[in-house]
C-alpha cells in the first residue's frame, strides 16, 4: 500500500477501524457504492425512538484503505448524535478529521457520509416522518455505482423512469443497459430499498 500518501490518522483507522462489525438488529442499514466495483460500504444504525439519537452505530465495508479509514471516522462523528445533527455530518469534516485525504481519494469519504445520510432517511421513511415517493427513490438510487462509470446510477444516466404508487416501487434502466449490467444493477436497487417493505421490480 502506498502509505505515503495518507496520514498517520488514515493509516490508525485503517489498520484500526472504530466500530467495525454488524448490528443484527439495527433500526437502520444502508448499503452504497457496488460490489461489482468493489467499492462499498455497509452501515448499521441503532436508533433510540424516543430521542432520535444514534445509540450504536457499526460498518463493514469493502474499499480502499481511504474508505476503510473514513467509514471508521464517520461512524465516530455520528455516534451519539441525534439523527438532524448526524445529517450535517460532512465529507468534508471526515476529510479534516483525518488530517487530509489524496484529492483522488474524496470520494472514498463522500462514500461514507452519503452512506450514513441514505441510512438516516431510510430510517425516516421507515417512521413515517418522510414520504417514500419518486424523490427518495431517487435519493437511494445515488447510492447505487455505476460500475462501468464509476459514479452513480442517477448521473450516469442509467435511470429512465421512476415511479411510486403506494408501496409498489417501478425502477425502468435505460436502453443501452446490456443484460448483465442490468442484474447487477436491478440487485444494487432492490438492496438500496431494502427494509422498507416495498415491492420493487427493475426492467
Ligand atoms: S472507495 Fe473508491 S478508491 Fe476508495
Amino acid at each position: 500500500m502506498p502509505s505515503a500518501m495518507y496520514t498517520e490518522k488514515v493509516l490508525d483507522h485503517f489498520t484500526n477501524p472504530r466500530n467495525a462489525g454488524r448490528i443484527e438488529d439495527a433500526d437502520a442499514t444502508c448499503r452504497i457504492g457496488s460490489a461489482a466495483c468493489g467499492d462499498l460500504v455497509r452501515l448499521y444504525l441503532k436508533i433510540d425512538p424516543k430521542t432520535e439519537r444514534i445509540v450504536d452505530i457499526k460498518f463493514e465495508c469493502y474499499g480502499c484503505a481511504a474508505n476503510i479509514a473514513s467509514t471508521s471516522v464517520t461512524t465516530e462523528l455520528a455516534r451519539g448524535k441525534s439523527l438532524e445533527e448526524a445529517k450535517n455530518v460532512r465529507f468534508k469534516d471526515v476529510v479534516e478529521e483525518l488530517g487530509g485525504l489524496p484529492k483522488h481519494k474524496i470520494h472514498c469519504a463522500q462514500l461514507a457520509t452519503a452512506g450514513l445520510k441514505a441510512a438516516i432517511m431510510k430510517y425516516e421513511a421507515k417512521t413515517g416522518k418522510i414520504e417514500v415517493d419518486e424523490g427518495f427513490v431517487k435519493r437511494m438510487l445515488a447510492g447505487v455505482l455505476d460500475p462501468a462509470e464509476g459514479v452513480n446510477v442517477v448521473a450516469a444516466g442509467r435511470i429512465r423512469s421512476i415511479a411510486v404508487d403506494g408501496k409498489k416501487v417501478e425502477v425502468l434502466l435505460t436502453e443501452d443497459v446490456d443484460e448483465e449490467m442490468a442484474k447487477v444493477l436491478a440487485a444494487d436497487v432492490r438492496e438500496a430499498l431494502d427494509g422498507l417493505e416495498l415491492e420493487v421490480t427493475v426492467g
